[in-house]
């Protein structure tokens, strides 16, 4: 295992941003950037014998602070949607931005994925830590965060999230990066198998209205391995409302989802302690180079997004994320990548 460190230009407010590589013995690497603390690049063995670059990213830091997207970053502190951007929590009403029509999405205007991270890099590992102190961007309490970023000798990356708030606060915790398995161009022919008997029902502006509908039957029925692009186009209200895939899944166990493109003959296996996954399919992606003039746009990635079910505040039923003050958090996601 080897750390690297590159720097990576300068933000507009001139903070020195760094990327930092760590590479296994059999060569996959991934390089996180210490601006929102990013995932932008994620290299894996293919069925070649060479590497795919299966993360979406760009070339220098103005376009990450510039663009759409989220591209790789560490989403809080909730990420998704909150209804009517706004949350009461022990009698208190907290008024958020409204950042999406009339609801607050990923944490707000400057949210975690646009502010500088501290890296501690160790052997294996990569521990992005910051204080986001009290009232930032709305939210309550001064909560210490940290996500860490380790690559295994089998081939997975896992991303680990610790925080603890000295007030009751909200905290979903994800990281957006847009795979692609062929390192560009649609992932229509991606399969993909979700364990999800049910998934979160959306409203016009992707806003879970709280009922949850089974996915038997549906283009939602992810539960047999079956390409992105099949059932992408359907007649049917949901898939219109996102523009695609953009529904939350409510999880049946630890196995979260299989993503596998006959093409390069990458195998990615999530898994997560977290009881929901946003399937994005960057609907809303601009078409547009990104590094090395890689070219993206709508269906040119997939998100697999680990999370609690967006709007949890302000829907019956939905896992809490309240964060109790003084009461530490901890939840993981792995991507294991293989060749098949
Ligand atoms: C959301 C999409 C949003 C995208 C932004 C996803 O997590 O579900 O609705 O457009 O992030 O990149």
């Amino acid at each position: 295992m080897a750390v690297s460190t590159t720097p990576f230009g300068r933000t507009a407010a001139g903070e020195p941003v760094t990327a930092f590589t760590l590479k296994n013995e059999s060569g996959m690497s991934v390089t996180v950037l210490d601006y929102g603390a990013t995932v932008q690049t994620l290299a894996v063995p293919n069925g070649a014998g060479g590497f795919t670059d299966v993360a979406l990213g760009y070339d220098t830091v103005a376009e990450y602070e510039s663009r759409d997207g989220y591209l790789g970053a560490t989403i809080g502190r909730v990420g998704n949607r909150i209804g009517g951007a706004r949350f009461s929590l022990g009698g208190v009403e907290y008024v958020l931005a409204k950042n999406d029509g009339e609801n607050h999405l990923h944490g707000g205007v400057r949210s975690f994925d646009k502010r500088m991270w501290s890296c501690d890099a160790r052997e294996d590992r990569l521990v992005f830590s910051r204080l986001s102190p009290d009232g930032e961007e709305g939210y309550p309490g001064a909560l210490q965060v940290s996500v860490t970023f380790t690559l295994t000798a089998d081939n997975a990356l896992v991303i680990a999230y610790d925080a603890l708030s000295d007030k009751d606060t909200l905290v979903n915790l994800t990281n957006h990066t847009y795979f692609n398995l062929n390192g560009g161009g649609a992932v229509l022919d991606h399969l993909l198998q979700v364990n999800a008997q049910r998934f979160c029902e959306n409203d016009g502006g992707c806003l879970p209205t709280g009922r949850l509908l089974p996915v038997a039957g549906t283009p939602f029925d992810f539960r047999a391995a079956k390409p992105i692009g099949r059932d992408i186009g359907a007649d049917c209200e949901q898939l219109r409302r996102g523009g695609g895939y953009d529904h939350n899944f409510v999880l049946s166990g630890t196995d979260a989802a299989v993503l596998y493109s006959p093409v390069s003959g990458v195998e990615m296996t999530v898994t997560t302690d977290m009881p929901g996954m946003q399937v994005y399919s960057a609907n809303g992606l601009s078409a547009r180079p990104g590094k090395d003039g890689q070219s993206m746009g709508p269906r040119d990635a997939v998100c697999l997004e680990t999370q609690l079910f967006p709007n949890g505040m302000n829907c019956y039923g939905f896992p809490s994320p309240v964060l109790r003050a003084g009461k530490p958090l901890h939840s993981e996601t792995a991507f294991r990548f293989a060749v098949r």
